[in-house]
Order: structure tokens, then sequence, then C-alpha cells
């Protein structure tokens, strides 16, 4: 018995110690266990939250190198196109029977306004969903104020005002997408009195520039600037005043890598911490370049007015669009229009370029009508850029040298081109609602605002050379600074009606 008590007592106490020993590594490991990961949780998630993964970006498209006809592209002639915008002047009688209409479709659409709905916001979480739509409810009533008083106003008729406190809106030599062709000031330019005028329409006066303001209505969104070289100036116009807007402005890269040159067709500018795009599409006519071989063996260029440019692919891909054309259909081959013109597999041998020039704009304006939806897409059409040569052409020793005040008066004011008109006549036609940014007056006033001698390094700043002067495309900052800070009043109105 007590060897059984004793040979049993001893097991059991060995059996009890190890048993507490037993629960007390358990009751160890659970409390290690539960307090890792309490310990562990909060810093892991708020680092999930807070850390935004960067976005991915856009597929990289092979670029090509060559022009689209597949020539290299002629940088010169990228320049040098244009012409006396008096020469389009072909009826003046009929500039007073047009309506006086700032945005001639696009206000009455009701489709727009979903434009500035900014649907991203479902993504995020409830409590900062409410904190920003409280927040917009406060931003979009004091800009409902704003864009009351902009009713009903032309903004495209008025006068240049100086002010030297909104404009410039960048400081010359700031940004560094400015072409060196428009840097005016580095090239040696000594007047700055064309840097400070600010566009004041006659019924009401243009909201402030706000780039902050204008990336906020781009968030989530592309803009695309498609045209030809003055559209370029019109975009590196758009780069410099966004960035402006960046508190770090090392945050907008060109997603591919590319420095602006122009000899390449194509550029996407990322807005990183607004998700956004700026980008432009080379295409001189909207409609499509090709070649013909001749009897010779050569090639000759020709110009589809029936069929789209072929970069229209890229043009569906984009939330706002800005077109041009214009400056590339007075010249040369295109005014000549011998053996160029094709409709179907039919090349005229002599055919008009005011007709072909409507009927490419028919063209463009079938296909906005058949692959751009109103819902979430907005088209701008940018109206003609006017020139200021005296004294000849821009490929006869025209100039505009010397010019530090903006016109006056005269008759140059009041020149409404046809081409303008064709523009007019093709988008009342159209089912999607375009906005005509209708800049060609404003541009009328600015012969002190081209380049001239100063679209490449003239330090000496006196000896005029007798080389083409530039009286086509606008020193940066300049005239398209103004072009996109209506672009902005533009998307203010829209967003409000
Ligand atoms: C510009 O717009 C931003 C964003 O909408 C706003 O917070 C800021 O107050 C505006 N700045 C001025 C000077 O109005
Ligand atoms: C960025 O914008 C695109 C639309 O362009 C949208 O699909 C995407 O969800 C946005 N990303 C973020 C992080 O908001
Ligand atoms: C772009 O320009 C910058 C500054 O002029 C230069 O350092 C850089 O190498 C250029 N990049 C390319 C891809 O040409
Ligand atoms: C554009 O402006 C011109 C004046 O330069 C005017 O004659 C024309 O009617 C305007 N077009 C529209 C659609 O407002």
């Amino acid at each position: 018995m007590s060897t059984s008590s004793s040979s049993s007592s001893f097991p059991r106490t060995i059996v009890s110690y190890t048993l507490s020993t037993s629960l007390f590594i358990v009751f160890f490991l659970c409390s290690v266990f539960l307090f890792t990961r309490r310990a562990l949780e909060p810093s892991l998630s708020p680092y999930h939250a807070d850390i935004p993964l960067p976005d991915p970006r856009p597929p990289i498209e092979p670029l090509p190198s060559k022009d689209l006809n597949g020539k290299p592209h002629d940088a010169d002639a990228d320049l040098t196109v244009d012409t006396n915008p008096n020469q389009d002047e072909a009826d003046p009688r009929r500039d007073g029977d047009v309506a006086v209409n700032t945005q001639p479709k696009a206000t009455e659409d009701s489709d727009g306004a979903e434009l500035a709905a900014k649907p991203d916001l479902e993504d995020e979480g409830a409590s900062r969903k409410e904190e920003s739509v409280e927040e917009n409810n406060a931003e979009s009533a004091e800009e409902q104020a704003v864009v009351e008083k902009l009713r009903g106003c032309d903004l495209y008729k008025g006068s240049w005002v100086k002010d030297g406190d909104e404009y410039p809106l960048y400081q010359p030599g700031s940004c560094p997408y400015v072409d060196d062709a428009f840097d005016c000031q580095r090239n040696g330019r000594r007047d700055s009195d064309y840097l400070n005028w600010r566009w004041k329409p006659d019924g009401c006066d243009l909201p402030r520039f706000n780039a902050t303001d204008f990336l906020e209505k781009l968030r989530g969104k592309s803009l695309m600037l498609v045209g030809d070289s003055m559209n370029r100036n019109q975009f590196e116009s758009m780069l410099c005043v966004l960035r402006e807007g960046l508190a770090d402005k090392s945050r907008m890269y060109e997603v591919h890598g590319h420095n602006i040159t122009k000899g390449r067709g194509y550029f996407v500018f990322k807005f990183e911490d607004y998700n956004c795009t700026v980008e432009f599409v080379r295409s001189h006519f909207l409609v499509r370049e090709g070649v013909r071989a001749n009897a010779q063996g050569n090639t000759n260029p020709t110009l589809s007015i029936d069929r789209i440019d072929k970069s229209n692919g890229r043009w569906k891909r984009a939330n706002i669009l800005v077109f041009n054309t214009g400056h590339w259909w007075v010249h040369g081959k295109t005014a000549r229009g011998k053996n160029y013109y094709k409709e179907g597999d039919f090349i005229y041998p002599k055919f008009d370029a005011t007709e072909a020039y409507r009927r490419a704009l028919k063209t463009w304006a079938k296909w906005i009508d058949q692959n751009v939806n109103p819902k979430n897409q907005l088209v701008f059409y940018r109206g003609y850029s006017s020139a200021h040569f005296r004294g000849g052409e821009w490929d006869s020793g025209g100039s505009c040298n010397g010019e530090k005040e903006p016109v006056k008066k005269g008759s140059i004011l009041d020149s409404y081109p046809l081409k303008m008109k064709i523009v007019e006549e093709a988008i009342k036609e159209m089912q999607v609602p375009v906005i005509l940014l209708n800049v060609t007056k404003l541009t009328n006033f600015r012969k002190d605002g081209h380049p001239s001698i100063y679209g490449k390094i003239n330090l000496d700043g006196k000896k005029v050379s007798s080389r083409k002067q530039d009286c086509s495309h606008w020193c940066l900052p300049g005239v398209p600074d103004v072009w996109n800070h209506l672009i902005y009043v533009s998307l203010l109105i829209q967003a409000h009606s």
C-alpha cells in the first residue's frame, strides 16, 4: 500500500508539476501571441492605409520616330507655316450677322454637368466622403456665385488690360516645358510689357486663374490637345500654367521620359498628385495624310479629306479634347490643290483648298459625333490664331519685330477668317456639343506677342536678320496662357450649367 502509495505519490507529484509547467507555458505563449497581435496590428494597418501605392503608369506605346507620312518630320516647316489673317477675310460683310454667343451649344446641354461630378469619390471611405461632399458644397456655392456673374457674358468680346499683378501666370524662364522657339526672354527679347496683359471681356471679369482649382477639375481625367504646332504652343503653355499649382513640381513628368521637341508628335504628362494627364497629339489637318507614287517613281503627299487622321485612336481615350487646324491649309501644295486632295481612291487633279477644308471639318465633325460620349467627354475647338506679318508673308520677308504694344484700332481687329465661319457651320450641325474657344479676335490685337526674331537665340537684339521671322506662334509666357485661362473658365461654367 505504502509502496503503492509512495510509488504512486512520486509520479503524481511529477505529473502535477509537469501539468502546471505546461499550463504556464501555454498561458505564457498565449499572452505572447495576443500581445504580439495587439502590438503589431495598429502599426501595420495605418502603414497600408496611409502610404498610397504608385499608380500604374499608362502602357507605353511604341512611338514613331518619323512623321505619319513615313518621312522624317520637317522641323522648319512646323515653325513657319502661316499667312496673314487678312487673306482669309473673304466676306467681311457677314460678320455682323453671326450671333454672338459664347458657349454655342454646350451650356444648354445638361449632360455636360456630369463631367464635374467626380465619380471617383465613391471609392473613398464614408467619413472622408461626407467631409469632401461638405467641402465641395461650400466650394460649389462660392463657384456658383462666380459663374452667375458670367451668365450672358460674351467672354471673347472685350479688350486687353495691362495687369502686372495677375499676368504673367509664371515667370519667363521658370518653366522647363517651354520650347526654345517660344522662350523669347531667354533668346534675348528685352521688352517685357507683352507679358502683363490680361483679357477683359466687356460684360464681365474673368475669374482669376487658379491652377490648383484647374488641377482639381482635371482630377482622374485626361486633357488632350490635338492639332498643329499652334496647339503645341498652347500645350506647353498648359503644362506651365498647371505646374504653378503643384506644391512639389517634381511630381509631374512625361511618362515616356521625352523632352518636348518639335520633331516629336506625341507627349503624355502625368500629374501624380491629381491622377491626371495632359497630352499632345500632332495632327496638322485632323484628316489623313498619305502618299502616292507618281509616274517618275517618286512619292507625292496626298490628303484624304474624307478620312479621319491616323492618330484618332488616341483621341478616343481623352476626357477633354482641344482641337485646332488651320495654318497648314494656306500654303504650298495645300493651297494649290493639284493632285493632292483625295476622296475614296480618287485624287482630284485640282481642288479648291477652302472646299477641302470644309469637307475635312465635316469628316472631323462626323467622327466626333460617332466616337465621343458627351456624358464623360468634352470637346473644345480652338479658333484660328492670327498672325501679324508686316511687309510680306511668312516665307517672303514678313516681319513683326519691334512691336511692343497690342494693336489699338484698325481693320485687322475685325478680321474674322472664312475658315472660322466654316468651323462655326460644322459645329452647328453636330450632335455632340462643341465649345468654340473663339480666340481669333483677341489674338488680332496681339501683334506684340510673337517671337519674331527671338524664336532662336539673338542676344544682341538689334541686328535684324534676313531669315524668316516667326509672327505666327507666341512667346511663352504669353497669349496662349489666356486661351488656357479661358478653358479653365469654360470648365467652371460647364460644371454649373
Ligand atoms: C484656388 O483653388 C483652391 C482649390 O479649389 C482653393 O482652395 C483656393 O482657395 C483657391 N485660391 C484662390 C486664391 O482663390
Ligand atoms: C486615376 O484615374 C483613373 C481614370 O483616369 C481611374 O480609373 C483610377 O481609379 C484613378 N486612380 C486613383 C488612385 O484615384
Ligand atoms: C531632357 O533635358 C534635360 C535638361 O535639358 C537633360 O538633362 C535630359 O538629358 C534630357 N532628356 C532626354 C531624354 O533627352
Ligand atoms: C466669334 O467671334 C467673332 C468676333 O471675332 C464673332 O463675329 C463670332 O460671331 C463669334 N462666334 C461665336 C460662335 O460666338
